[in-house]
């Protein structure tokens, strides 16, 4: 939540800023601003809504830069609000601050800088950063920042710039990423690699408790003892092209439509079909004597630890348990030897998710991250990490993260029935090249993404939704729900079918449609009594089903036809018209796609 960043270099600075913060802006939205540098001089423009005003109103004052620094923020401390709106100074105007995280200890530090004579002017925990800079500055900013951060507690990602040292920045990292970009001519600093991809591959990711100083000239690193420290960079494999829209009228529909290309590259490498093997970059001996697995996760990435529990149970029979991180990190769990703790994180950076994974260290756990974004804390931290390759995934509603996840979780779930000799290998083998099938059939079904568009312009004005799924094709149904509710801002309830008559039977009327997942598996006839049930008091029904079922059109409203594939795989396809149909109701209901509503894509305070 909330980014930041950071630029100096022969570049347009406003304009290097400006695109930035849009690039970040997914992780927050409801106020900005920026302060740069002109010959000497500060300035400093903030606004309450989006980046795009923060442009106007800079267009219209015809500010000029030569370096500076940047801020889109998602509320915590202090309303939304141009003068809560980063970035912070302290009372000379000389010190100025962007942040990402929280001051725990603000108030304290606050009520203390008041008694010394500083004046605040904002309601933000941000503002003591400044002060406090300003409280030990002698002359060397560097020197003042060492101080304060010593006396800063909670998570504190923050970029300071003064006027009395001009050319020089400060970056530090406690909690949310920070990453420095570099080339021969300029560097740039920001929340994440958004903004940094179109300028260079050559990174360094600064650690929690890591000071960065630099200047055209210069970069230097220091922990937060004041201590040098030597860092090495690292090449990124991302590319600029994967950041962009490329033609699509949102981020999440061009997601969407990537999910085949997205999991085939999560799962091509890692399998080999002849031999019916499965390869990770962890060694095999990391896997071994495990006899039950904790999926902790948050959102999406929690509705795909769920399916992994179906998986695992079917294919390698270990028992496996899902809890949201923002649940197991305050329960006293026990770490037995044989356990296997996997965080699922597209961000590799939610705070619930991060707290989880460090409890689980210190009580000794075995720790395994799935994560999409390289480098980041959940990856690093993890004792070993298996990577989605979704790409950037920049929709607040994740997409292509979520099959991805999915992918990663059905190949663990082989490779470990394989270690434990629980699978035959043809079985193994059969499971894989239906796996390897899955990506085109996903491009099967989106070739017809034009039916769910009119599917959802009959149903956008509803403003009741039930999702009813059962076995594998459950989780899919809170999913399918918790899309409809981000985007659309439509009442949605995802529900175990086999639950209804404990108490949602009692919504079903004509305003509140029921979308009924339907596959001819295992639970097939269960679901069918599920929808008569619908049906008979008056309820309309879509029914996600096979493509060549024909038997069930009599008892529902509308059908959505999916490519057959193997009973334990649907969810892969079956999670896709789900995403469309939330996708198409938003865009007619005229929402904000990609940044809806008071949600952020990465959730880095708790
Ligand atoms: C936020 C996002 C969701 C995401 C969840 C977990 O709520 O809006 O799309 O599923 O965080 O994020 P993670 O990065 O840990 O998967």
């Amino acid at each position: 939540m909330c980014g930041i960043i950071g630029y100096i270099g022969p570049r347009n600075t406003i304009k290097v800023l400006i695109e930035g913060l849009k690039r970040l802006e997914y992780r927050g939205y409801d106020s900005a601003g920026i302060a740069v540098m002109h010959k000497g001089e500060i300035k400093r423009v903030r606004v309450k809504g989006k980046i795009c005003d923060l442009e106007n109103l800079i267009n219209e004052q015809l500010i000029l830069g030569d370096y500076g620094i940047g801020h889109t923020r998602w509320a915590t401390h202090g309303e939304p609000s141009e003068n809560n709106a980063h970035p912070h100074i302290d009372c000379k105007g000389e010190i100025i601050v962007v942040h990402n995280g929280i001051i725990e200890n603000y108030s304290f530090l606050k009520n203390t800088l008041i008694k010394d004579g500083h004046i605040f002017v904002s309601e933000t925990d941000t503002e003591v950063i400044p002060h406090l800079i300003e409280h030990y500055y002698e002359g060397n900013l560097l020197d003042a920042v060492k101080k304060t951060v010593k006396l800063l507690k909670g998570d504190f990602t923050f970029i300071a710039i003064s006027k009395n040292e001009l050319d020089q920045f400060i970056g530090v990292k406690n909690g949310p990423p920070l990453i420095l970009g570099i080339n021969d001519k300029e560097k740039i600093i920001s929340s994440d690699l958004a903004p940094i991809l179109n300028f260079t591959k050559d990174v360094y990711h600064l650690e929690n408790g890591e000071i960065c100083y630099f200047s055209p000239d210069k970069i230097e690193f220091y922990d937060f003892e004041g201590n040098r420290i030597k860092k090495e960079k690292t090449v990124v494999n991302w590319s600029p092209h994967m950041i962009e829209k490329r033609g699509f009228k949102h981020f999440m529909l061009k997601e969407i439509f990537e999910q085949p290309h997205a999991l085939r590259e999560t799962i091509i490498g890692k399998t080999s079909l002849d031999e019916g093997k499965i390869d990770f970059d962890v060694e095999p001996s990391f896997f071994k004597n495990i006899e039950n697995v904790h999926f902790i996760a948050c959102g999406t990435s929690f509705h795909a630890g769920l399916v992994g529990k179906y998986f695992f149970e079917e294919i390698c029979e270990v028992p496996s348990e899902v809890d949201y991180a923002s649940e197991f990190r305050y329960r006293n769990f026990l770490v037995e030897k044989n356990s296997l703790f996997v965080f699922i994180s597209q961000s590799g950076e939610t705070a619930d998710t991060l707290a989880s994974l460090r409890e689980v260290k210190r009580k000794g756990g075995r720790t395994l991250g799935i994560i999409n974004v390289p480098e980041s804390a959940i990856a690093r931290e993890s004792d070993a990490t298996l990577y989605t390759q979704a790409g950037p995934e920049i929709g607040v509603a994740s997409t292509k993260a979520f099959t991805t996840q999915l992918g990663i979780l059905f190949l663990l779930a082989l490779f470990l029935a394989k270690q434990r000799g629980r699978i035959k290998t043809s079985k193994l083998k059969k499971y894989i090249s239906e796996l390897h099938i899955i990506p085109h059939k996903m491009e099967k079904f989106l070739n017809k993404s034009k039916d769910i568009e009119e599917l959802a312009n009959r149903y956008y004005t509803y403003q009741n939704f039930l999702y009813l799924g059962r076995w594998v094709n459950y989780p899919i149904s809170l999913e399918g729900a918790l899309k409809l509710k981000e985007i659309s801002y439509i009442h949605a309830e995802g529900y175990p079918a086999g639950e209804m008559k404990h108490g949602p039977i009692a919504l079903i009327d004509e305003q509140t449609p029921t979308v009924a997942i339907a596959m001819r598996d295992r639970v097939y006839s269960k679901i069918l009594n599920n929808i008569s049930e619908v049906w008979t008091r008056g309820g309309k029904v879509i029914a996600v089903i096979d493509e060549d079922n024909n038997e069930i059109v009599k008892e529902v409203t509308n059908v959505i036809r999916i490519p057959k594939t193997e009973e334990i795989l649907t969810p892969f396809l079956t999670t896709i018209p789900l995403q469309l149909f939330a996708y198409y109701i938003a865009l007619r209901r005229g929402t904000d796609v990609d940044q809806p509503r008071n949600l952020a894509k990465s959730v880095t305070v708790e």
